[in-house]
């Protein structure tokens, strides 16, 4: 085997990444893109704007790891789930991509279960129907906007776009297809039932393949764009989740992750399709062959240290622009010089939540502020905020029986000691890390 190369289409940028067959990174490179918030509770992204920057990613990577197309002999997407890539006859874009973070399809959520039946849509998905999910944006669409919906004939997951951008093959996996509440989940194929009841067309998804299986080879355009060699094989891959879970070694009952990106993710492998019985988590496909998992998922987890960085530490900003220093840095060496936050709570609701409460109009806040509380003890609140609402996801996947021998930390809140120590603290469960190269 020779090289492989990785893309994950993430929500603030893609990475791509070269690695060897065993594992180490030769090379890497980001392009970032912008979010997109034309309403309140609205995200949306140009896909024209992932696929551009996926090119000059992926000609990146290979010139930082001095490797030539020649030399990659396969291909692995990752990427954010639950969006909504809605495609004409021709490939075109009809509106810009609706987001797994956009909360705009509450009414179409309860359309769909009545549509289908909670009992029957729990069956086949393990799943409530969430806002941030692909179905009911669908439905939104048909809500909505009526002429776009007309003109569909193809909707696809985020990072299933780019594989028809780079293959011309329409294809998703069973992790991410999991997420659209269109997918029979046990069963790991589209849903007859639910496609029937919601009148959404069989012929408008792609085929569903297990995660490692190849899906299709890079196009004779997509070579000549990305510098990659045609006919180089590309694989099923999985939503981001389930891939980074698979980087964590999650392929085990009883290796469990706790993941700090935007959102905040408590991640379980499963034998069989196991479910919370108030519906609180999401039990999905994993990207192991045969495999399921469980996870308990916060909308705004390291979103909520953002939401604060880029609000109320512009110093702190200011001294990492100056000392090369990462702001986050700044900001939890400051919380640590408080030993606690003095009463004051932050509930980390800013986009909504899902785990433990599926709700779109939950909403952030700070209470038990006192006239002693300084920016320190705000940044406090939201680690310590943000830490709770993480034991809130272990606690409900504990009780469903899923065993915690060991919980690896990752994504970038990890690298903060202190976010780490306090999660630790928090849960009861010790946070260790993996030691990967980034
Ligand atoms: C998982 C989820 C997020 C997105 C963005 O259900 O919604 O983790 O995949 O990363």
């Amino acid at each position: 085997m020779g090289h492989l190369l990785g893309i994950d289409l993430g929500t603030s940028g893609v990475k791509t990444l070269v690695i060897e067959e065993t594992g180490r990174v030769l090379g890497s490179a980001v392009e970032a893109y912008p979010l997109l918030t034309p309403r309140p509770g609205w995200a949306e992204q140009e896909p024209a704007q992932w696929w551009e920057a996926t090119i000059r990613s992926v000609r990146g990577a290979l010139a930082n790891a001095g490797v030539s197309g020649e030399q990659v002999s396969g291909l692995g997407l990752s990427g954010q789930m639950h969006g909504s890539v809605f495609l004409d006859g021709q490939n075109e874009v009809v509106r810009p991509a609706i987001l797994w973070c956009d909360q705009r399809t509450a009414k179409q959520c309860e359309w769909i279960t009545e549509a289908v039946g909670q009992k029957t849509l729990v069956a086949e998905t393990c799943n409530p129907v969430l806002t941030g999910f692909q179905a009911p944006k669908i439905i939104w669409l048909r809500d909505e906007e009526p002429e776009n919906y007309q003109r569909v004939r193809k909707v696809l997951l985020p990072k299933d776009y780019l594989r028809l951008r780079l293959t011309g093959e329409y294809a998703s996996e069973v992790s991410d297809a999991s997420g659209t509440s269109l997918l029979n989940v046990p069963e790991r194929k589209w849903s007859e039932v639910i496609l029937e009841r919601t009148g959404i067309p069989r012929e408008w998804l792609p085929e569903v393949y297990e995660s490692p299986e190849v899906s299709g080879r890079i196009s004779t355009e997509a070579a000549k764009l990305t510098g990659l060699a045609e006919g180089t094989p590309v694989v099923g891959g999985g939503g981001d989740q389930a891939a980074g879970a698979v980087g964590n070694g999650i392929v085990e009952t009883g290796v469990v992750s706790s993941t700090l990106g935007t959102s905040g993710v408590v991640f379980a492998h499963l034998d069989s399709p196991l479910m919370d019985a108030e519906l609180r988590t999401h039990t999905f496909c994993h990207a192991v062959p045969g495999k399921w998992h469980v996870m308990g998922v916060m909308l705004s987890a390291g979103g909520s240290l953002r939401w604060l960085r880029d609000t109320l530490c512009q110093e702190e900003k200011a001294r990492a622009a100056e000392t090369g220093r990462d702001a986050y840095e700044y900001m939890t060496e400051a919380a640590a010089t408080v030993l606690t936050t003095e009463g004051l709570v932050f509930l980390p609701y800013l986009t909504g939540e899902r785990t433990p409460y599926p709700n779109p109009n939950a909403k952030g806040v700070f209470s038990g502020l006192t006239i002693r509380h300084t920016k320190a003890h705000l940044i406090r609140a939201v680690l310590e905020g943000v830490a709770f609402g993480m034991r809130d996801s272990c606690e409900i996947i504990k009780a469903m029986g899923v065993e915690f021998m060991q919980v690896r930390a990752s994504g970038g809140g990890a690298r903060s000691v202190c976010w780490r120590q306090m999660q630790a603290h928090v849960t009861g469960e010790a946070h260790c890390k993996i030691d990967a190269e980034e």
